[in-house]
């Protein structure tokens, strides 16, 4: 690798259309063998050099209060025990306003769950072992830990992703008294957890006022920008690595109190790699998660299904100690048309672990109870759910006026329609029985935002024989970027993908954004497309070896002309047992408009995963805090289930055709996480479609069923 230079000023170019060869074509995952031969290393497996020391955390048993003593003898005392920080003996944090980063740096208690010591051993056992012996005497204060229909709540001033808190177009009280048919109901999400398989993780060593973080991330560079202010130094002075990553959606996508935390541990042995793995259960406090949501959706519309009026008011939780705003009434602004509409976030702040990303935040609970809205609107009216949907699609987006960049929202239904087999639907819910199953059908809209990241920057380094080095600081949490990065490079250099060698994952390497919003391919490929651009542009086609370009991409995305966002249709089909209640989603279809696809096989993987990402959160997954104590008691994957091998049966995913330049110059947009939105509602309405019980409630357990 030549010199790092992330933070040196990069030419910045509008890449063109990258022509495709590679793009669209199947290419096996750059990182297959080495995952499955156990070559790749996580972010407490990477080989270090020294006398690696392992770190270990004391939470706190309470949800507000004080630590008073930390009582570290006997974990003092154990022969593996090296020394144990608390709030009275870390190293200080030069920049503690953010009260999620700020690791041991006072008393005070937030949440039940948060770091309130740290014990660093000899071996990840010995650590453990000491925390156990860490007695911490905590004062107690009242807490509120219960999120309901009674929560105190307040308008934030905007929330997750910069979105306007309320929006009002026209007068939809006016519109929806007056409407001839309403739909008025209320629909909850629960706290969800991401759950990724590698659990955060970081191995922190500090040489002189250097510090190396290998980490389990979504963002190097992020996590980097995050934490040099906290820790008082300057960017150059963090290293942060993460070649490969077992799953993150959403939690990884930004630092975490465990980063810090491993930087304090190493802190206070200089030289010393520290590893610091969070336990399955401390996540559950500790790493992020989706608040649960109540969402009243208020439709009003003419006898033949058209939208007159609709109102969409969410509220949701977050923590006292910082605020994160689920926007989960985004969608309703730009999904249908109806003259007079509405929007409201309402967050309620207890004293709780810190909300965060995960995937599809806003999108996935918002569409939920939208489009189980828009079922009880098909009934009531007695329209057909997709002639519902088709009938009230908007010319343009309802709220900027612009027009979409390619809405094919109705070709995914159509299509849909008929590889479900959609027309043989009974009308009637509850008009068909297999054995002792009733069987349903449902149907759901998706969408999310195309998301781009500006200011993204590659290099480009001719390696000679027509190999080149594309260097750019994108992470794969396990999603395919490093394989369709190296088929874009490979495009957009002329070369074939075996010519490329990429190098990803490292703040050495140049500037990257976030693996999250759905928004890593478009805005790295970009980067890449400028850089490659500018090196032929620069060297032309045949290249002396060690000739090399940096450049950033600019804005390519027509934001200002245009309305951009991908669409889908979700299809379940879902078994309710006459008896016990019991459901099974014997098929889900999903059929989506993407952009171009470029590469089949991870593409299908990302929609397919998160199919039954959606199909979990439909059935299973269901995250539960004591309401005297605050503590989440569903905090393994026995209690908190995810739906496995044996909860999923027929899935199908697929795409349309289609090149979206207005969008990317690869003419890709995001696939991460669309395939979660809308599942969960064509589940529900399945279930009903099969039943005739409405459960307006996630997840859609057996109990909803028992008197039918
Ligand atoms: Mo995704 S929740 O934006 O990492």
């Amino acid at each position: 690798m030549s010199s790092p230079d992330s933070t040196a000023a990069a030419t910045q170019i509008v890449p063109e259309q990258v022509p495709s060869r590679a793009m669209g074509r199947h290419l096996d995952r750059q990182d297959g063998v080495a995952k499955v031969t156990g070559a790749a290393t996580y972010a407490v497996e990477h080989p270090v050099d020294g006398d690696v020391l392992h770190a270990w955390l004391v939470t706190s048993t309470t949800a507000r209060g004080r630590v008073l003593r930390v009582d570290a003898s006997d974990a003092l005392a154990h022969p593996g025990v090296r020394r144990v920080l608390d709030h009275t003996s870390a190293p200080r944090l030069a920049d503690t306003e953010d009260r999620e980063l700020a690791v041991l740096q006072d008393e005070h208690i937030g949440f039940r769950g948060q770091i309130v010591a740290l014990v660093v051993a000899t071996s990840s056992e010995a650590a453990r072992e000491g925390a156990l012996l860490v007695r911490v005497h905590q004062d107690e204060e009242a807490a509120e830990v219960v999120f309901d229909e009674h929560s105190a709540t307040y308008a934030p001033e905007e929330v997750n992703a910069g979105a306007e808190t309320d929006t009002v177009d026209g007068d939809p009280d006016a519109a929806l008294a007056a409407a001839p048919v309403t739909v008025d109901a209320t629909y909850t999400t629960p706290h969800e957890f991401n759950s990724p398989m590698e659990p955060h993780a970081a191995t922190a060593t500090w040489d002189g006022a250097l510090l190396t973080l290998h980490d389990s991330t979504q963002a190097v560079h992020a996590v980097r920008a995050t934490l040099a202010p906290v820790l008082g130094l300057e960017p150059e002075q963090v290293r942060v690595l993460a070649p490969y990553v077992g799953g993150g959606f959403g939690s990884k996508g930004l630092p975490h109190a465990p980063e810090v935390a491993a930087a304090l541990a190493a802190l206070a042995f200089p030289g010393h790699p520290v590893r610091l793995a969070v336990t399955r259960q401390q996540m559950f406090a500790l790493t992020g998660y989706r608040t649960a949501t109540r969402s009243r959706v208020r439709l009003g519309a003419e006898p033949d299904g058209t939208l007159v009026a609709l109102r969409h008011d969410t509220t949701s939780q977050t923590s006292r100690i910082k605020e994160f705003a689920e926007q989960s009434a985004t969608a309703a602004r730009m999904m249908y048309a109806a003259p007079h509409r509405a929007t409201t976030h309402r967050v309620a702040a207890l004293d709780v672990p810190v909300p965060s990303w995960m995937r599809a935040p806003g999108e996935m609970p918002g569409m939920h109870a939208h489009e189980v809205a828009l079922d009880e609107l098909a009934v009531a009216t007695g329209v057909d759910p997709i002639d519902l949907r088709e009938r009230n699609e908007p010319e343009v987006d309802p709220e900027s006026g612009k027009p979409f960049n390619g809405r094919r929202l109705v070709e995914c239904l159509r299509l849909g329609a008929e590889r479900f087999g959609w027309s043989e639907r009974p009308a009637r819910p509850r008009s068909r029985a297999e054995g002792d199953w009733w069987v349903g059908t449902g149907v759901a809209s998706a969408t999310y935002p195309m998301l781009f990241s500006p200011g993204n920057t590659a290099r480009i380094r001719s390696l000679g024989e027509g190999r080149y080095g594309v260097d750019v600081g994108a992470v794969d949490l396990g999603t395919g970027a490093r394989t369709v990065l190296v088929q874009i490079a490979a495009d957009a250099l002329r070369v074939a993908p075996d010519c490329i060698d990429l190098a990803i994952g490292d703040t050495d390497l140049p500037f990257a954004t976030v693996a999250g919003g759905s928004s890593g391919t478009s805005s790295w490929g970009s980067a890449i497309a400028a850089a490659a651009q500018q090196f032929r542009h620069d060297h032309g086609a045949t290249p002396d070896p060690g000739l090399h370009t940096t450049a950033a991409s600019g804005a390519y995305t027509d934001t200002d002309g245009h309305a951009m966002h991908s669409f889908g249709a979700v299809f379940a089909e879902a078994r309710v047992h006459r008896w016990t209640g019991e459901v099974r989603v014997s098929r889900l279809h999903g059929v989506y408009s993407v952009g171009r696809v470029i590469n089949p096989m991870t593409a299908r993987s990302q929609l397919l995963g998160a199919l039954t990402m959606g199909l979990s959160a439909a059935l299973h997954e269901e995250g539960w805090r004591d309401p005297r104590t605050g503590h989440v008691v569903t905090q393994d994957l026995a209690t908190y289930h995810v739906a496995a091998h044996a909860d999923v049966l027929d899935l199908q995913a697929e795409w349309l055709e289609e090149e979206d330049h207005l969008a990317t110059p690869m003419g890709s947009r995001g696939i991460g996480e669309i395939g979660i939105v809308g599942t969960s509602a064509a589940v529900a309405n399945a279930t009903f479609h099969a039943t005739g019980v409405r459960v307006r409630s996630l997840p859609i357990t057996a109990d909803h069923f028992l008197d039918i």
